[in-house]
């Protein structure tokens, strides 16, 4: 079992993401850290008890993190997640409290209790990572590795025909936080981002008869994709949107349904038309190598992906 630290912002995909981690039987989940991102850090700290509770797994340990990017100030989401954050599901506080640690304090003491073993998926702006990182650089050797909702490469249309920030090129992601993604992707910590153009493609859907295996579910985690599908396509959006963020988790369930390769990225960091931008340097000569090498996405098998998302969900 892979010993994993999901930092997310629920956000209907990421707590779909959230599902997929708690209920795979590769993963072992240590803890769920909350970040800023969709929603204020309350509500995304509130979602994630709230889909622990939906799960019956408030055992897991949910922490509280940055209300705030390291350097700016949160901007509002134009795609919205509905009141709740979660397709107006409405899902019941449970009477868990989250961790008396602040969820970056809980990321160093797991990863110097579990030197070189943790795996992050990274589903929300990279804040919680980059403070850590900062607070506690001792702790940059320690982290296995992290696979995180990224960017966008400009490798196909989906790359920037679903652009998510608030600039013609970014994705959210990175767009509410670049300060704290160029600190990640520059910390040396092997890094995988599955950019908008693999994780927003339309290939990602679902039949009426996916939706009525859902709705015919006794699971609750079932109705609430279903509810979250039907939520945003009456808002004109496509079902992708209901589980972006299950690829993250998905990649480190099963590596081979993504394909990457190793690029040369930097991450914008000017205000302006840019803002937010993953810049890859494709060049055959001349190419910035003083760039971070990371890993990105190329192509993803979505059939399997989506089998194993309804596997998990249904299971
Ligand atoms: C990211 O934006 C958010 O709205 C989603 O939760 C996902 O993490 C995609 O750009
Ligand atoms: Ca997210």
């Amino acid at each position: 079992m892979k010993k994993i630290i999901l930092d997310c912002d629920p956000g209907m995909d990421d707590s779909m993401a959230l599902v997929m981690a708690v209920k795979s039987s590769e993963i072992d989940l240590l803890a769920v850290t909350a970040v800023h991102g969709n929603y204020p850090v309350s509500i995304t700290s509130a979602n994630v008890l709230k889909t622990l509770g939906m799960l019956g797994r408030t055992d897991i340990p949910a922490a509280k993190g940055m209300e705030m990017p390291m350097v700016r100030t949160s901007p509002s989401d134009p795609f919205s997640h509905g009141s709740d954050g979660q397709a107006e599901a409405n899902l019941p506080l449970p009477d868990k409290p989250l961790h008396d640690k602040h969820a970056v304090n809980l990321i160093i003491d797991l990863v110097k209790q579990h030197p070189g073993e943790i795996s992050f998926a990274a589903t929300g702006p990279l804040s919680n990572l980059a403070m850590a990182l900062r607070i506690a650089p001792e702790i940059l050797p320690l982290i296995k590795d992290v696979t995180a909702i990224s960017g966008a490469f400009g490798l196909n249309k989906y790359a920037f025909l679903n652009a998510t920030g608030d600039t013609p090129q970014s994705e959210w992601n990175v767009y509410v936080d670049p300060e704290a993604a160029k600190i990640v992707y520059e910390s040396g910590i092997p890094f995988t981002a599955i950019g908008l153009d693999t994780a927003t493609s339309f290939d990602v859907d679902f039949s009426e008869s996916d939706i009525a295996d859902f709705e015919a579910s006794p699971n609750r985690e079932a109705k609430f994709l279903s509810n979250a599908i039907q939520f945003v396509r009456r808002r004109g959006y496509d079902a992708y949107c209901t589980c972006i963020d299950c690829m993250a988790v998905a990649y480190l369930i099963e590596p081979s349904i993504i394909t990457t390769e190793q690029a040369l990225v930097g991450v914008e960091i000017k205000d302006g038309l840019t803002l937010g931008m993953t810049v890859r340097d494709g060049r055959h000569h001349h190419t910035w190598e003083q760039l971070p090498r990371i890993s990105i996405a190329v192509s993803a098998d979505y059939q399997r992906f989506l089998a194993l998302l309804k596997n998990l969900v249904l299971a």
